[in-house]
């Protein structure tokens, strides 16, 4: 992004976490007369460790509150009259949905519920102030899975809702209602629906980290199933200035698909990973790490994204390439080895433990 000045308020959930706290150091840098309000529970995928740059920047308010309080959210709109609100807080990993799959609900489908609610109510009775726009950051997952025999298919907004997982569930729930916002109250919504990121600060039970991790520490790379499936992947930075732009120049009521055009076969990125490892920091990291283990449940087989709406919209492109962002991924984890042990060092490793144990060795 950017240096610009302007004048404006964000009210951000989940910005301690992996996405949210990239997409709060990206408007720190890019505008200079900004106000962000962080709104985060700090469950275990929240981290203050992310943010630690930026706790002492006036122009950042840290507020630990759960957006299904809805006292707490009614009195954060109060306070701030946020122009933008962007909604990055979920829970947000598909495995851990399957294992336990009422917690989404409560906060991808409640939660979300809760926060448009309040954001209606200062929307609708705010004296003078109005919110531009309230921002509900979704899944490519919502669409459900693509065959790998038709590479040329792809998701776009126009695609049909058809979630398999507890979690991709949860998020078409909470798509629905911000739609339902929108058409009801005319409230200025819009959704965005991105495929897989990767990038720093990113908690090490999804695919990426996990693997740089456990490579770093030679236990096993668990590959599910035939490591076939495949995932479009993007370099964090670009989602969160797709983001930016859509919040400011995206047309109400619209869904925005967001997408790397970069589809990988998980194999292949997990082999990406040891190779660079293997080169730049310790020769016994090597493909004889990966461990094929059981299949994800109702593993979904392909994402891919047709992201040519918000290209022709609003102009807006992935700018880092593939090759370029895992290496700047993997040099960022190898240079924060201290952030990766604090992060796995709470209930990460009994997680790891009860979802692994039997099949590799932890
Ligand atoms: P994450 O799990 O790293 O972070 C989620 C954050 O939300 C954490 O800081 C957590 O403390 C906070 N949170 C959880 N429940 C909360 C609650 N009830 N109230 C307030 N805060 C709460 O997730 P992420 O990977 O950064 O994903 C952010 C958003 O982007 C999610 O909505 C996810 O569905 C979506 N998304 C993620 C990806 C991806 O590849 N990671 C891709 C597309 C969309
Ligand atoms: P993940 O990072 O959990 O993201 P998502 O499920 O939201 O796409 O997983 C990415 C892919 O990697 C997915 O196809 C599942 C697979 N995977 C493994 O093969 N092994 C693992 O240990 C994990 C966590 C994921």
């Amino acid at each position: 992004m950017n240096r610009i000045d302007m004048t404006s308020t964000y009210l951000v959930t989940g910005g301690a976490g992996f996405i949210g706290s990239n997409f709060v150091h990206g408007i720190l840098n890019a505008y200079t007369d900004v106000k962000i309000v962080n709104v985060d529970a700090l469950t275990y995928a929240g981290n203050l460790e992310n943010l630690e740059s930026v706790l002492d920047d006036p122009r950042h308010i840290f507020a630990h509150a759960d957006i299904r309080d809805r006292h707490a959210m009614d009195a954060l709109f109060a306070l701030h009259k946020p122009d933008y609100v962007v909604n990055f807080a979920a829970e947000s990993h598909v495995d851990r949905s399957i294992e336990n799959p009422s917690v989404f609900t409560e906060t991808n489908v409640s939660g979300t519920v809760s926060l448009l609610d309040a954001a209606r109510c200062h929307w609708q009775d705010g004296d003078g102030w109005g919110m531009h726009r309230f921002l509900q950051v979704s899944t490519d997952e919502v669409y459900g899975s693509l065959p790998l025999e038709d590479s040329s298919a792809l998701f776009n907004e126009k695609t049909p809702l058809n979630p398999h997982s507890p979690y991709s569930a949860s998020k078409a729930a909470a798509d629905l209602l911000v739609q339902a916002y929108g058409d009801t109250y005319g409230m200025p919504v819009c959704i965005t629906r991105c495929s897989n990121n990767y990038g720093p600060y990113q908690f090490p039970e999804k695919l990426v980290p996990l693997v740089i991790n456990n490579a770093l520490n030679h236990r096993k790379l668990p590959v599910y199933g035939d490591g076939l499936n495949v995932r479009d992947w993007l370099y964090v930075e670009d989602h969160c200035r797709a983001i930016d732009l859509v919040l400011r120049e995206g047309r109400s009521g619209e869904v925005y698909n967001i997408g790397g055009n970069n589809e990988r076969a998980n194999i292949e990125l997990v082999k990406t990973i040891v190779e660079y490892l293997s080169r730049h920091t310790d020769a016994a990291i090597s493909t004889e790490l990966i461990e094929y283990v059981t299949d994800r449940q109702g593993h979904d087989r392909r994402y891919g994204i047709d992201a040519s709406k918000i290209k022709q919209e609003l102009g807006w492109e992935p700018r880092v390439g593939f090759d370029e962002g895992i290496k700047l991924t993997i040099r960022w984890y190898l240079d924060h080895v201290t952030w990766i042990t604090h992060a796995v060092s709470g209930e990460y490793e009994s997680y790891y433990e009860k979802k692994y144990g039997n099949e590799v060795n932890v």
